[in-house]
Parts: C-alpha cells; sequence; structure tokens
C-alpha cells in the first residue's frame, strides 16, 4: 500500500470490518447501505494516503441456513456457496472496495474461534450447566424460539409464537403456550435437558474491563446503551451467554466436546480476524504482527440491532483470549423505505439488484445515501421525491454543470490547455482552505455536513460562472477573460472533485481521465493545475434522473421505462441498462432476487405421470419414482417425499417435473430431475401451519411430456 509524501498526520493503519450479512439470503437495500456508509469512509482514508484493509465475509453458520439448505435437498455449503456467488454482482454494482471477501465456514475460523475458546477456558471463563428446552422428537433437534408454535396462554388465540402474542400482546415464555407444535415438523415438541457452554460475561473481570473499555470510545447513544446492561439488576441483571447449540447444528465443533457446537454469534465475529488472516495469507502481510502493532486499530462498521454482541461479548472474548480488542464500533440506524420499515417477506423496500438492472446509476444512491448521514444512530429515510431532487439538483445541476459550462470553450479556442494560477481568486482560495474541515466531517462520519459544505462551495462556484458568462464573452468579449474565467471554474471543479471523490469513485474517476490527471488524493487540494496543462475532451459526466425509474424501482407490475443506455452508461458502471419495454421480473420475496425470462425459461418443466414408486432400501426420506414424460420418455427420480407419502398413493397420479436438470448420482443410484412440491418454509416459521410436502398436481386434461411455462 503506498503511503502518500504528502500525508500531513501520522500514518494510520486500519484494518476495517462491516458485519458479516447471514449467507441465507441476497442482500437487501440495508446490507447495501451499511457498505455504502464503510466503503466512504475507507476511500477517504486511502485518500488520505493511510494503510486500511477492508474485510468483510459471509456469515454462514446456524440453524436457519442448515434448515434452508436441507428444505432445498443441498449441503448448507451448497446454499452458502450459491448465495456466495452472487455477492461480487451487488459489491461491484455499487462499488463497495472490500480488500477480502471469505467465510466463517473457513479453515481459518474454525482455528481461531477454537483458540479463543481455549484460552477463555484457560482463563476460567467458561462453565457448563444443564437446560431444558423445548425438543422436536422428529426432527430430532432442539427448537430455538421461533420454531415453536401453540395457542396463547392467556387469550387463546391459536398459532402463536413462543416469546408473545400477536393478538393480545401478552408476553410469555415459549414453556408457557398451550398445545404447543413445532413449525419444522408439526410434531408436539416434549422438554429435555442438555448440557450448554457458557461464557462468563457477568464475571467482575470482564465488566470491569468492559466498563474500562466503553470509556469515552463509542457513539454516546452506543456508549448509554452498553453501560445500561452492564449496570443492569434484578431481572436485568447481565447475565452469562450461552455459547453452544447441541447436533444437529450447522457450526464449528466445540474442542473436547463431541456433538456440542459453537453457536453462531460465538464465530461470527471470529470471522472478522478469518477473512483478515485470509487476506493476509494472500497479500504477504504478517497477520500477528498487525495485530500486535500499538499503532494498528480496529473498526467494525455495524447496524443498531447488533449493539449487544459487539460492544460486549466481543471485546471481552478478545480481551480474556489474549487477541487485540477492537478501537471502535461505528453504529448506523436503518434504512427506511418512505417511512416505513423493510420487510423481506412482504417484499417492501429497494431490491438493489432492480436498482442496478433498470440502469440506475449506483453513484446516485451512494449519493442520496450520504446526503442523510450523520454520526448518529439515526435511522435514514429513502424518499423517492427527494432522492430525484437531491441527485439532480446537487450532483448535476451544482457539480457537474460547473465543468459542462467551460470545458468545451479550453477544447475548442484554447486546444485544450489552462491558463496558470493568477492568485487572488477568493473562491478557489476559500475551497482549497475548507478542505481542513470537510476532512474533519468525512474523518467524523459527518457525511450529511460534508456534502452541505461541499455542495455550498459548489453553488459559490455557479455564482462565480453566472456573472462572468463565458457564453457571453466567447461572442463579444476577450479571449483572454474567456480562458481566464473557464480556466478558474476547471480549477474549482477539479477541488470539488477531490472532495467528492470518496462518495464518487467513478465519476471521480472519469473527471481525472477528462482532466488528463492521475487519482486524485486528498493531500492534491493543496495544489492547482499548472499553466499549460491540457485537458481532454469533457463528455457529459453524469446524467439526470428520470423519475420514471423510481417507478420502475418499486413497481415491480410495471414494465421498466424507455432508458437512454448511451446517456446512462456515460458514466461507467457494470450495470445492465434495461432493455427498452422488457419488463423486469417480479422480486422474489427473499432478498428481492431477481431473475429475467430468459432464466426462467431455461428450466424445462414438464408434466410426468408416476408410473412407479418404491421405497429405497437405507435412505429415509426418499422415494424412487419412475417417471413417464411422454415423447421424453421414462425417467428415474429420487424424491424427498417419503414422510408425506405412501408410495402406492402416487402411482398413476400426474405432476410437474424438472426435465433438464443435471443428472446426479446418488447412493442408490442416478436421479434424471426433480419433482416439485410445496412446504413449509423452515427458515421462515411464518410459513404457514400445516406442515408436510404436497406435491403439484397439474389441471385435469394435462398429458405427460406438456411443457409448463
Ligand atoms: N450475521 C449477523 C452479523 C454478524 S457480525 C459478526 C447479522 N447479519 S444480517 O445480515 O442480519 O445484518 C447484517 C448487517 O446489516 C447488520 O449490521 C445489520 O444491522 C444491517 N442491517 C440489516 N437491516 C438493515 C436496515 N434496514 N438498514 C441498515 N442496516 C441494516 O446481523
Ligand atoms: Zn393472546
Amino acid at each position: 500500500m503506498p503511503i502518500s509524501p504528502t500525508l500531513d498526520s501520522a500514518p494510520r493503519r486500519l484494518f476495517v470490518t462491516t458485519a458479516l450479512p447471514y449467507a441465507n439470503g441476497s442482500f437487501h437495500v440495508g446490507h447495501i447501505m451499511e457498505y455504502i456508509q464503510a466503503d466512504i469512509w475507507v476511500r477517504f482514508q486511502r485518500m488520505r494516503g493511510h494503510e486500511v484493509h477492508f474485510v468483510c465475509a459471509d456469515d454462514a453458520h446456524g440453524a436457519p441456513i442448515m434448515l434452508k439448505a436441507e428444505a432445498e435437498g443441498i449441503t448448507p455449503q451448497q446454499l452458502v456457496a450459491r448465495i456466495a456467488a452472487e455477492r461480487p454482482k451487488y459489491l461491484e454494482g455499487f462499488h463497495i472496495s472490500f480488500d477480502n471477501w471469505h467465510s466463517t465456514d473457513s479453515p481459518e475460523n474454525v482455528e481461531l474461534s477454537q483458540d479463543i475458546y481455549r484460552k477463555l477456558k484457560a482463563a476460567g471463563l467458561i462453565y457448563s450447566r444443564p437446560v431444558e428446552q423445548f425438543y422436536d422428537p422428529v426432527k430430532g433437534m432442539f427448537l430455538a424460539d421461533r420454531y415453536i408454535k401453540g395457542e396463547c396462554p392467556i387469550c387463546g388465540a391459536r398459532d402463536q409464537y413462543g416469546d408473545a402474542c400477536e393478538v393480545c400482546s401478552s408476553v410469555y415464555q415459549p414453556t408457557d403456550l398451550k398445545n404447543p407444535y413445532s413449525t419444522l415438523s408439526g410434531a408436539a415438541p416434549v422438554l429435555k435437558t442438555s448440557d450448554h457452554f457458557f461464557f462468563k460475561l457477568s464475571d467482575p473481570r470482564c465488566t470491569a474491563f468492559l466498563r474500562e473499555w466503553i470509556g469515552d470510545r463509542l457513539q454516546s447513544q452506543v456508549a448509554n446503551k452498553a453501560r445500561e446492561w452492564l449496570d443492569g439488576e434484578g431481572e436485568k441483571a447481565l447475565g452469562d451467554w450461552d455459547i453452544s447449540r447441541d447436533a444437529p447444528y450447522f457450526g464449528i465443533p466445540i474442542p473436547d466436546a463431541p456433538g456440542k457446537y459453537f453457536y453462531v454469534w460465538l464465530d461470527a465475529p471470529v470471522g472478522y480476524l478469518a477473512s483478515f488472516r485470509n487476506y493476509c495469507a494472500k497479500k504477504g502481510i504478517d497477520f500477528d504482527a498487525f495485530l500486535a502493532d500499538p499503532r494498528s486499530e480496529q473498526i467494525h462498521f455495524i447496524g443498531k440491532d447488533i449493539i449487544y454482541f459487539h460492544t460486549l461479548f466481543w471485546p471481552a472474548m478478545l480481551k480474556f483470549a489474549g487477541y487485540k480488542v477492537p478501537d471502535n464500533v461505528y453504529v448506523h440506524g436503518f434504512i427506511t423505505v418512505s417511512g416505513e420499515k423493510m420487510s423481506k417477506s412482504r417484499g417492501t423496500g429497494i431490491s438493489p439488484l432492480r436498482y442496478l438492472d433498470i440502469g440506475m446509476n449506483p453513484e446516485w444512491l451512494r449519493y442520496y445515501i450520504a446526503a442523510k448521514l450523520n454520526a448518529n444512530v439515526e435511522d435514514v429515510d429513502f424518499n423517492p421525491d427527494d432522492f430525484v431532487a437531491r441527485v439532480n439538483s446537487d450532483l448535476v445541476g451544482k457539480y457537474v454543470n460547473i465543468a459542462s459550462r467551460c470545458a468545451g470553450f479550453i477544447a475548442k479556442r484554447f486546444n485544450g490547455r489552462l491558463l496558470g494560477h493568477q492568485e487572488g481568486s477568493a473562491i478557489i482560495a476559500e475551497m482549497q482552505d475548507a478542505a481542513g474541515s470537510i476532512r474533519g466531517l468525512f474523518e467524523a462520519r459527518e457525511f450529511a455536513k460534508a456534502l452541505r459544505e461541499i455542495m455550498l462551495l459548489a453553488d459559490k462556484a455557479n455564482v462565480f460562472v453566472d456573472l462572468k458568462k463565458p457564453w457571453e464573452v466567447a461572442k463579444t468579449g476577450q479571449p483572454a477573460d474567456l480562458h481566464r474565467t473557464c480556466t478558474d471554474a476547471l480549477q474549482m471543479f477539479r477541488l470539488l472533485t477531490i472532495f467528492l471523490k470518496p462518495v464518487l469513485p467513478m465519476l471521480a474517476a472519469s473527471v481525472e481521465k477528462f482532466l488528463n490527471i492521475g487519482p486524485l488524493a486528498w493531500a492534491d487540494a493543496g495544489a492547482l493545475l499548472p499553466a499549460e496543462h491540457r485537458i481532454n475532451a469533457y463528455s457529459h459526466l453524469m446524467t439526470r434522473v428520470d423519475p420514471r425509474l423510481l417507478d420502475a424501482l418499486f413497481e415491480s407490475d410495471k414494465e421498466a421505462p424507455q432508458v437512454n443506455t448511451k446517456e446512462t452508461s456515460s458514466t461507467p458502471h457494470p450495470a445492465t441498462p434495461a432493455k427498452s419495454g422488457v419488463p423486469v421480473a417480479h422480486a422474489a420475496a427473499e432478498g428481492h432476487l431477481t431473475i429475467s425470462i430468459d432464466d426462467f425459461a431455461k428450466i424445462d418443466l414438464r408434466i410426468a405421470r408416476i408410473v412407479r414408486a418404491e421405497y429405497v432400501d437405507g435412505a429415509d426420506k426418499l422415494l424412487r419414482l419412475t417417471l413417464d414424460l411422454g415423447a421424453l420418455g421414462a425417467r428415474q427420480v429420487f424424491a424427498g417425499i417419503k414422510s408425506a407419502y405412501d408410495p402406492a398413493s402416487l402411482e398413476g397420479r400426474l405432476t410437474v417435473v424438472v426435465a433438464n436438470l443435471a443428472p446426479r448420482k446418488m447412493r442408490f443410484g442416478l436421479s434424471e430431475g426433480m419433482v416439485l412440491a410445496a412446504s413449509l418454509e423452515p427458515g421462515s416459521a411464518k410459513g404457514g401451519d400445516a406442515p408436510g410436502l404436497y406435491l403439484l398436481v397439474p389441471d385435469s386434461g394435462a398429458q405427460p411430456g406438456m411443457r409448463v411455462k
């Protein structure tokens, strides 16, 4: 990492992370907002010449991922790999500059988590005790509260969750429910006891350390919360932390404790270190030496819902395992859309992929989010009208406008050459002076204030151009005056570009090309373009937001508007502009992942008659089906429907099969397709009440071999 020779403070060594997203779903706009915030800060630090290592990873472990994979008939590793494979589209799409992306399901994380655990144990901070919990005798697993429903003990309402009643709002324990059932199998859960491991957070060593660690390093709202938890009394007293889960569980085995795994929240933050170590190995950086260097800073960007884990457990775990403790945790609020909380299950909110797919410029969103972010834990609202107004008036109307009004004259009248700088331009001097305060605002994550200050400067530059009227001088005035005005305006434009570069990295790159200069660093605000500097031809830097794009973003039923692809792509970004008039697929409820009609057309769905259905020796979930696909012939398929169907009852029935699935060699033979069945989504306990599996059946008249589309 090159260190800028013009650095005006001691070089910092920064290890920066964002929260590790659960790997059971696609990114939503909340993730993107967090990454944009951290990325702006990181890019700013890099522009300052500091050493920055910015990493993240998939949070792969836990019961929801295990159950979701099971429901799809794949391994958790396959599920995680599939989600991981789609990450780059989003990250590159929004110009998030992570240096490394890794996974908590990795050798580095196993080693680090087990090492931390062993050291905590040696420090006397781990103990075990029996815990009584609901157990699903059919699934053969302990049930987290969200997988238990039953009748409210107070009002008797049916199908209520284990913690609170949605009808009468009473709060209770899962064991209070009447007629409880497992949402995974429908079975009545039984109480069962098992030994759990605990981390002794309430140990006076931990609480004393945490009080000292909190000190005055955290945002005041965050420090207050953390102290409230630390100082709680009676019912609210700080409890110890249950860090183990029983098999079956997708997680990291606890050393010397067969059948026990770390609870996902133990190994998740360790994933920060795992990703960093993985990156260090690739880059030849000494991981241990970095963490041991007192100059190194470790900074975590997170959302307000996970403060507890990051300000209590995580620093305490690190401290008593002898690791470096975090230097800071920067907490942001949630993004809401038109004042509404996003809901993954209802599919509201903004789909980041749809945003890119319909050709919206990612830097519009970066700018808009930055313009609303401050250093407090406040929610940020995405308001479509405000978005259009902000981007159009600030970015296009104020900033880009300066260059677009002056660049042409330099090219056409002065051969692309600038005049030398003439002392006395008050606005240029003011801009150079402002570099210090704007720098302080970026450093403090007061992005809204920084952008306000930058836009005030842009206003002044525009007033300057308005007064000088280069378009009139060009017709009737002195060429020297025209040259002076346009040179000054471009000097101002360059300074504004330095200030905006952390937020708008691609736009800044286009400006660097247009101005014919190398990558701008923060310290470059101290100098100006020299006399005779030759700029390149100007091409339009950013288009206005067409408000119809916002309609398209939110109304997935409507067709995307026609986007002038040529204009949109003048700012280089990898988004695929929408083909005019081509409808964009519905946002899928979960994670808003969309596919095109072409993607869907790749799946060859066919009507099949089940000719034979039989039990398979040694398989406890599968039936072997022999299918007739009409013209496509006969197929053998293994289907995981044994729990729901008696084979004899299936023979002769019609169903739907994926006919072009790559054949899979299984222990029992070759499976040449997949039959479709409906079932409860285990990840989302709200999937329905009736447990079980339901094979798809076509309406009468359908014949084997018919295409389903
Ligand atoms: N896997 C845990 C974090 C483990 S960190 C060691 C997790 N994952 S998450 O996918 O649910 O959330 C990841 C990040 O996104 C968190 O920082 C969370 O606060 C943030 N956000 C989730 N919804 C959000 C909004 N609506 N707005 C802004 N950020 C939000 O928690
Ligand atoms: Zn009730």
